[in-house]
């Protein structure tokens, strides 16, 4: 088992060591949480020490024993381990952070986590499985006070010792910009949509500008995301041609290429798979053979604005689509929108 590189990261006076790649553990509605935990299992003697965790993927029970298991066993040290969970939107009122914080720590059977995710920016909660047309009845916009409250109980839980850092998910600039002059803790990371069809440049430029660092998930373009992520028009990372072209100089599969460029250009991919050929490769492709920067260039033109996971069932009443989710137009959307 080779070492995987870190990262270093400074933030709000703290040093942060990070893996530069770690597993995803999201089951997309398809797999159980047992194969989730038997692939962060196999993960770990395979050298995984990032795992990025949430409360509504519905596993943290299973994974929390399979990591209690090889601390236990002496396989890893608690030190050695860097555990991301998130706070799903309907925990974001009075004292509900604190009470998700404490469940998923219970669940994972750890004393603190490394980082703890505003998982969604506002409060609209959408059951698990649900189609694409499912929609909420009291969804509303992004609202800058809200949020605060709710960051202001992720601060809380770094003063407590119960989290190391804290960091936000699927945010805009916009939005950033609301935000970040009111932050006491600055979110040290950032986990958002990236790969070879979706790399949002500017968001990526703009986290990398602020110190916040990008974490990007769907790295490989995620193939079994649940059906109502799916749209006719959708473009696979991996079926792009510039992709299928380098791999088969490099004679790997397609999905090494996205974990290549991912870790080269400087986010930190977390590939899921359940399967342990692929999760291997995944992890070790780091280690050798990197893209040229010729590659990387072909791979940076190639970028084709295709936004996977959209959100469809997050908007709220008045909102025209989707689209509004994401401040397309540079200014936070709103009821009118
Ligand atoms: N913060 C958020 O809102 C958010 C949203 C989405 C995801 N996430 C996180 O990001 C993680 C990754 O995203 P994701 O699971 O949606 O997408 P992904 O990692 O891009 O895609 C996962 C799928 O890709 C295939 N795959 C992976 N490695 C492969 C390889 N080496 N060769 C061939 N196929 C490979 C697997 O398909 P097969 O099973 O068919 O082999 C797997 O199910 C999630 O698990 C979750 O932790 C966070």
């Amino acid at each position: 088992m080779q070492d995987i590189p870190v990262k270093i990261l400074e933030s709000n006076g703290i040093k942060i060591k990070i893996p530069c790649i770690g597993m995803g553990t999201f089951g997309s509605d398809r797999f159980t949480p047992e194969q989730v935990a038997d692939a962060v299992k196999g993960g770990l003697k395979t050298g995984y020490r990032l795992f990025d965790c949430a409360a509504v993927y519905g596993n943290e029970d299973m994974i929390g024993k399979v990591l209690n298991e090889a601390i236990e066993n002496g396989e890893v040290k608690r030190e050695e381990l860097f555990i991301i969970s998130k706070v799903w939107n309907n925990m974001h009122g009075k004292g509900d952070v604190l009470l998700s914080c404490a469940k998923t720590l219970k669940d994972l059977q750890l004393d603190y986590l490394d980082l703890f995710f505003v998982h969604w920016p506002f409060p609209n909660h959408h059951a698990v499985g649900v189609s694409g047309d499912a929609r909420i009845p009291d969804a509303r916009p992004f609202i800058t006070d809200e949020f605060m409250a709710c960051w202001r109980q992720m601060e809380k839980l770094v003063d407590m010792g119960l989290v190391k850092s804290i960091g936000v998910s699927n945010m805009t600039i916009p939005k950033f910009e609301a935000v970040l002059p009111l932050c006491r803790i600055k979110p040290v990371a950032h986990e958002f949509e990236i790969h070879p069809a979706f790399q949002q440049p500017e968001l990526f430029n703009y986290c990398v500008e602020k110190n916040i660092m990008p974490i990007g998930f769907c790295p490989v373009g995620s193939p079994t995301r649940p059906e109502r992520d799916t749209e006719p028009g959708d473009i696979a990372a991996m079926q792009m041609p510039e992709i299928i072209e380098i791999a088969k100089k490099h004679n790997v599969h397609p999905a090494i290429i996205c974990l290549k460029w991912a870790v080269q250009r400087g986010q930190i991919p977390i590939p899921f798979s359940i399967y342990e050929n692929e999760y291997s490769s995944n992890l070790t492709c780091m280690l050798n053979d990197p893209l040229t920067n010729e590659e990387m260039e072909i791979i940076h033109k190639a970028d084709k604005n295709c936004r996977l996971i959209k959100g469809q069932v997050l908007i709220w009443p008045t909102a025209s689509d989707w689209h509004v989710l994401w401040d397309e137009n540079g200014k936070i959307c709103g009821w009118n929108d």
